[in-house]
C-alpha cells in the first residue's frame, strides 16, 4: 500500500463525508457497538474503499462510521483487521494510514484481552500504559516513506500521558474502577501456554491480546496521539483452573460493553 494507493482510499471516503473527523476510533472484539451511537452518521463498508482488506471474522461489521459523538467528529472502524487472519502488518494498518491522510491526529485503540496481573477481574477496563512487541513483526519494515514518518519513531511516549490523565479522570467521574498496565501483543489465533504466560508476567505484561499493536506502531509513525483501552475478557491460561474460550471474550464484552463505552465517550469528549 503506497502513498498513492492511501490518497485514493482518503478521497473516496472525503468525497462522502462532510465534515473531517478529528479523532480515530478502533473498536475491538465484541465493543463495535459504539459505532451505532455515531450521530450524523455515514458509514462506509471496508469492502467498497479503494485498497482496503475485507474483514472476514464473526462479530465484525467491517465498515467506517463518520461523524459525531460527544460533539467530536470522529471516523471509528467498526471491526478491526488482524495479523491472525492473514493480514500483513500493512494491511493491518492501512486504516490507521488513511485517518493520517484525513488529517486526524488522535486516535483511541480498544481491545479485549486475557488478564495476567493477578490482581485484575474478569470485565475490568485496563489503561494501556505501554506495551510489549511480541508479534516478531513491524508495520515499518520495508523502505521508510518519508511522508508518512521518520526512519527509526521514537516509542517512549506510544500510549500519550496527557490522553491517559484524561482517561483517569473520566473513570473517576464514572467511578469505574480503571486498571493501568502493560499489554503484550501477540500474532495468536491460539491461545497462550501458561508458560508463556508465566513469561509474559516475567517481562511485565499485564495483558495479553492479538491486536492494539500495529497500530498502535503506525499511529506513532504518524505523530499521532494514542489511547489505548483492554477490555478484560478473562483470566490468561493456567491463572484460573480452566479452559479459554472465544465465547467467554464475547460474553463478557457483552456484559461490560456499557461501561467501556461510557469510559471511551466520556474520555474523548474531555480530550
Ligand atoms: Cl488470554 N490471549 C490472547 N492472545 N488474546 C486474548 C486473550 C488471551 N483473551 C482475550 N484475547
Amino acid at each position: 500500500m503506497n502513498f498513492d494507493q492511501i490518497q485514493e482510499a482518503k478521497n473516496f471516503i472525503e468525497d462522502k463525508i462532510e465534515k473531517t473527523p478529528e479523532a480515530g476510533l478502533i473498536l475491538g472484539s465484541g465493543l463495535g457497538s459504539l459505532a451505532e451511537e455515531v450521530d450524523n452518521v455515514e458509514y462506509i463498508p471496508y469492502k467498497d474503499i479503494p485498497h482496503f482488506p475485507e474483514s472476514t471474522v464473526k462479530g465484525h461489521k467491517g465498515r467506517l462510521a463518520i461523524g459525531t459523538l460527544e460533539g467530536k467528529q470522529v471516523m471509528a472502524m467498526q471491526g478491526r483487521f488482524h495479523y491472525y487472519e492473514g493480514y500483513s502488518m500493512k494491511e493491518v494498518t492501512l486504516p490507521v494510514r488513511v485517518m493520517q491522510a484525513l488529517g486526524i491526529d488522535k486516535v483511541i485503540v480498544t481491545n479485549a484481552a486475557g488478564g495476567i496481573d493477578k490482581n485484575f477481574s474478569v470485565g475490568g477496563l485496563m489503561l494501556i500504559q505501554d506495551h510489549i512487541n511480541f508479534f516478531g513483526d513491524n508495520p515499518l519494515i520495508g523502505k521508510n516513506e518519508d511522508r508518512f514518518g521518520t526512519r527509526f519513531p521514537d516509542m517512549t511516549y506510544a500510549y500519550n500521558p496527557e490522553l491517559r490523565e484524561v482517561a483517569k479522570k473520566a473513570a473517576d467521574q464514572l467511578s469505574i474502577n480503571l486498571y493501568e498496565g502493560v499489554y503484550m501483543g501477540v500474532p495468536g489465533p491460539s491461545y497462550e501456554t501458561p508458560a508463556e504466560i508465566n513469561m509474559a508476567r516475567t517481562l511485565g505484561a499485564s495483558s495479553v491480546g492479538m491486536s492494539t499493536i500495529p497500530e498502535v506502531i503506525v499511529a506513532n509513525h504518524a505523530g499521532m496521539k494514542v489511547l489505548g483501552i483492554s477490555c478484560i475478557t478473562n483470566m490468561a491460561a493456567g491463572i484460573l483452573d480452566k479452559r479459554l474460550t472465544h465465547e467467554e471474550v464475547q460474553e463478557v464484552t457483552t456484559r461490560v460493553k456499557e461501561e467501556f463505552q461510557q469510559l471511551v465517550k466520556t474520555t474523548l469528549k474531555q480530550m
